[in-house]
């Protein structure tokens, strides 16, 4: 399935067969590059980036690599191919044919699930479009310019839902996307985390290895719905979504690696020391490692939450790898374990399965972000170095949900309001270290050359030499 690039609007769609719908998208897509102009990263209306556009949806082969002046980037709507005799998988409608239409008494649940993860896609740019100005090297410039244009993308994706299947309020919640702004006081974008500042390399590096995966998670819940179009839009999302995550764990591996290289080379984890090297010590890493994973556990939402149940009921969101769990699902009497506050410590208790699917999901995203921080400590294994990161409790940090009413440390224990005052510069990043961090973001933009900091890559992007010219400032 090729995707016709001569058309306005890049789609494997056939737009060009729907001109009510065309003509809706023609009169959105100036208004995105309004607001791509407005708030997308900062002074790239000039240079050239060699970025990877999606030629076809096939998993193999589907990207292209050229330098791409960044406002002509080729935004466009993608769904992953159809499958024949798809079914709803999963809840009341289980075995009944996969819809191709809105049901019309799951309308409004379905935009509302749509227009939260769209939302989060022109957030995270807007978060980021000021990074480019401290980038450590090109190769990571370029990389951020990626995961932008591709984060732009993805808000096309949900747009394009919103126009062809749910009319006027469709195009009015397609035009509110463009007009909330994260961090804004008045009208902020609707999930916190994506309000939160992303004001330097660690924290971006942080925010894809740790948010993008909550991106993954949620997308494949959604990639299961029973609502074909929504399925098939976010399978071909998270082909995009795999990038954005390496981004960040070579990132932060990157910065891991150099760090350790100081250490083994002067023999020391002094924090100060090695501060003074101009790398960033293994301690603050955890302490934006703590910060970055507790923000991201509350993406997830309340551990009981009878929306949840809903969605999944009427087949509009699922688990994740719904098809390949080997249950009923329809979950009706199953339950699954939550946490509470009991006589001032977390216990666990049983809820049912059904409204504590958030939770669900967050312990299955914890596993694999667990698994990618093992892969983090083996770079510093690899140095000799005795130090080992590690992801806070779950519990740890909390804004939603009923553990967000106690202070929780990192292993789990309750404390109080005094000992967390009296502790949280060692369990979260501090206004010291983030003047640190800061410090030492400067602009590094010529081919081949790295940021004190950070590491070099192993590799190029699509092969490229290590003094490839990723980025051209014209
Ligand atoms: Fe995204
Ligand atoms: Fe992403």
């Amino acid at each position: 399935m090729t995707i016709d690039y001569s058309e306005k609007i890049p789609n494997n769609v056939d737009l060009a067969g729907n001109k009510t719908l065309q003509r809706a998208l023609l009169h959105w897509q100036p208004e995105f590059l309004h607001w791509w102009a407005d708030m997308g990263p900062e002074g790239t209306s000039n240079v050239d980036v060699y970025l990877r556009t999606a030629v076809s949806v096939e998993p193999k082969g589907w990207a292209h690599f050229d330098y791409v002046k960044m406002p002509d980037y080729r935004w466009g709507i993608f769904l992953a191919p159809a499958e024949a005799d798809r079914k709803v998988n999963f809840g009341a409608h289980k075995g009944e044919p996969a819809w191709q239409e809105v049901p019309g008494e799951y309308r409004a649940n379905l935009r509302r699930l749509i227009v939260t993860q769209g939302d989060t896609e022109p957030a995270s740019v807007e978060q980021q479009r000021h990074l480019g100005l401290t980038c450590p090297s090109l190769y990571d410039l370029r990389n951020l310019f990626q995961v932008n244009v591709e984060e732009g993308r993805h808000l096309w994706a949900m747009v394009y839902l919103l126009h062809a299947h749910f009319g006027r309020d469709g195009r009015e919640e397609a035009e509110a996307l463009l007009e909330r702004r994260s961090g804004d006081a008045d009208n902020p974008r609707i999930l916190g985390a994506f309000n939160e500042p992303t004001p330097d390399w660690l924290s971006f590096f942080m925010f894809t290895f740790f948010t993008d995966r909550d991106g993954k998670y949620q997308l494949c819940s959604l990639a299961e719905s029973g609502f074909d179009p929504l399925a098939r839009t976010c399978r071909f999302m998270l082909t995009e979504e795999a990038h954005h995550m390496f981004v960040g764990e070579s990132g932060v591996g990157r910065v891991i690696q150099r760090t350790c290289e100081a250490m083994a080379a002067s023999r020391t984890d002094d924090p100060a020391t090695l501060r003074a090297q101009g790398v960033i010590d293994l301690p603050t890493i955890q302490r934006y490692l703590n910060l970055h994973f507790s923000v991201t556990m509350d993406l997830f939402g309340s551990d009981v939450s009878s929306n949840a149940a809903t969605f999944y009921t009427t087949g509009l969101k699922g688990r994740f790898d719904e098809t390949k769990i080997p249950d009923d699902h329809l979950l009706v009497g199953a339950t699954y374990p939550v946490l509470e506050i009991r006589d001032g410590r977390l216990a666990t208790a049983e809820a049912p399965a059904l409204n504590a699917l958030n939770e669900k999901l967050r312990d299955d995203y914890i596993r694999d972000a667990t698994a990618g921080i093992e892969r983090w400590n083996k770079i510093i294994e690899k140095q000799g170095v005795a130090f080992r990161l590690k992801a806070p409790h779950k519990a740890f940090h909390r804004r939603i949900g009923p553990l967000a009413a106690a202070n929780i440390d990192p292993d789990g224990n309750v404390v109080s309001a005094a000992e967390w005052a009296a502790s949280v510069d060692r369990w979260l990043p501090s206004a010291a270290d983030r003047v640190f961090v800061a410090s030492l973001m400067g602009r590094v933009a010529a081919p081949g050359r790295y940021a004190n900091w950070i590491a070099p890559p192993a590799r190029g992007i699509n092969n490229q030499p290590a003094d490839f010219e990723y980025v051209r400032f014209n």
